[in-house]
C-alpha cells in the first residue's frame, strides 16, 4: 500500500489536538521536489532543518529516520511535492515548552503543482504586495510554521495572470516573494535582498548563490529598495518546486528575459540532475 502521509513514522492522516503546531505555529517546515523519484537537495534541506531546530530549541530529528520515512514515503513515485513538518510536539503549559519535548514528524507527498511550462520559459507577471512583513531577527531565515503575512499578502489577487506577489518590509526594503525569494541582475552582477532580519532564506536561493559563484559572477546579497528594482536589467524568483522563474512584468514594467538568468536556469538543470538524493 502506497501511504501519502507518516506521522511519528506510522502511516495516518490526524495530528493530536494538542500538538503545538497548531496552536502557537511552534516548528519548521521543508518542501522539497521529487524529481525522476529522489528527492532533490535533500542535504540542504536536512541542514537547514537542522539549524532551525537549533535555533528554536527544538531536538533535531534523526536525519537517518527522516530518511528513510521519505524514501518510504516517495517510493514508486516519479514527481512529487514531499512537505515535512517538525513540530515541538504536545505539552507544555501555555507557551512555556514541555521538557524533554518530544517533537512530532510529519511526512507528506502530494502531486506537483502544475503550473504552465511558460513560466520558466517565458517569465511571469508579478506584483508588489501592500502586506508587509515585519522585522525579527530571532526568526529571520528560517522556514518556521507561522505564515500568516504571507497569506494575508496572498489574498490581495485573485487573478491566475499574476504568478506571484512582492513582499517588503516595514521600511520600505523589498525582500521576497509570497513564496519565493527574490534575484537582481544589475550589469555583470547579481544581487538579492539581505535576510537578517525577515524572510526566508531558500533552498534554492543558496543553490543559485553557490552557481553564480562557481561560475565567475560576481553576486551580493544586500538591502534593496523600489529604485533598485526600476533599475534591474533582469528579475527572477526562485524556490525548490519552481527551480528559477524570469519575471516578465513587475506592475507596468516589461522586463526580457536575459542572458544572466537563462545561464543560471540552464546550470541549475544540471546540478539538479546532480544533486538528487533520497
Ligand atoms: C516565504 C518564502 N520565501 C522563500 C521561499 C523559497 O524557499 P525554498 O527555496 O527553500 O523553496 C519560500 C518557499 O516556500 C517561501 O514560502
Amino acid at each position: 500500500m502506497n501511504h501519502v502521509s507518516l506521522i511519528n513514522g506510522v502511516p495516518g492522516e490526524h495530528v493530536a489536538l494538542s500538538d503545538r503546531g497548531l496552536h502557537y505555529g511552534d516548528g519548521l517546515f521543508e518542501t522539497l521536489a521529487v524529481r525522476d523519484g529522489v528527492c532533490e537537495f535533500w542535504d540542504r534541506h536536512m541542514q537547514r532543518l537542522q539549524l532551525g531546530c537549533e535555533r528554536l530549541h527544538i531536538p533535531p530529528p534523526s536525519p537517518t529516520l527522516l530518511r528513510d520515512e521519505a524514501a518510504t514515503l516517495i517510493h514508486g513515485r516519479e514527481c512529487a511535492v514531499l512537505k515535512i513538518i517538525i513540530t515541538r510536539g504536545s505539552g507544555g503549559r501555555g507557551y512555556q515548552v514541555p521538557l524533554p519535548a518530544l517533537p512530532a514528524r510529519i511526512l507528506r507527498v502530494s502531486p506537483q503543482p502544475d503550473h504552465p511550462a511558460s513560466h520558466a520559459r517565458d517569465g511571469v507577471a508579478v506584483r508588489i504586495c501592500d502586506q508587509r512583513l515585519g522585522h525579527n531577527v530571532s526568526l529571520a531565515g528560517l522556514k518556521h510554521l507561522n505564515r500568516l503575512e504571507q497569506v494575508l499578502a496572498r489574498l490581495e489577487w485573485e487573478t491566475p495572470e499574476i504568478a506571484e506577489g512582492l513582499m517588503l518590509d516595514t521600511e520600505g526594503r523589498v525582500i521576497e516573494g509570497t513564496f519565493t525569494n527574490l534575484f537582481l541582475v544589475d550589469g555583470e552582477h547579481l544581487l538579492t535582498p539581505e535576510l537578517n532580519r525577515c524572510g526566508v532564506a531558500g533552498i534554492m536561493r543558496g543553490v543559485v548563490l553557490d552557481i553564480a559563484q562557481r561560475i565567475g559572477l560576481a553576486c551580493a546579497e544586500r538591502d534593496i529598495d523600489l529604485d533598485d528594482l526600476g533599475r534591474a536589467d533582469e528579475l527572477f524568483l526562485t524556490n525548490s518546486l519552481i527551480g528559477i522563474w524570469p519575471v516578465r512584468t513587475l506592475e507596468a514594467r516589461r522586463l526580457p528575459v536575459g542572458d544572466i538568468t537563462r545561464r543560471l536556469q540552464t546550470h541549475l538543470e544540471k546540478q539538479r540532475n546532480l544533486d538528487c538524493i533520497a
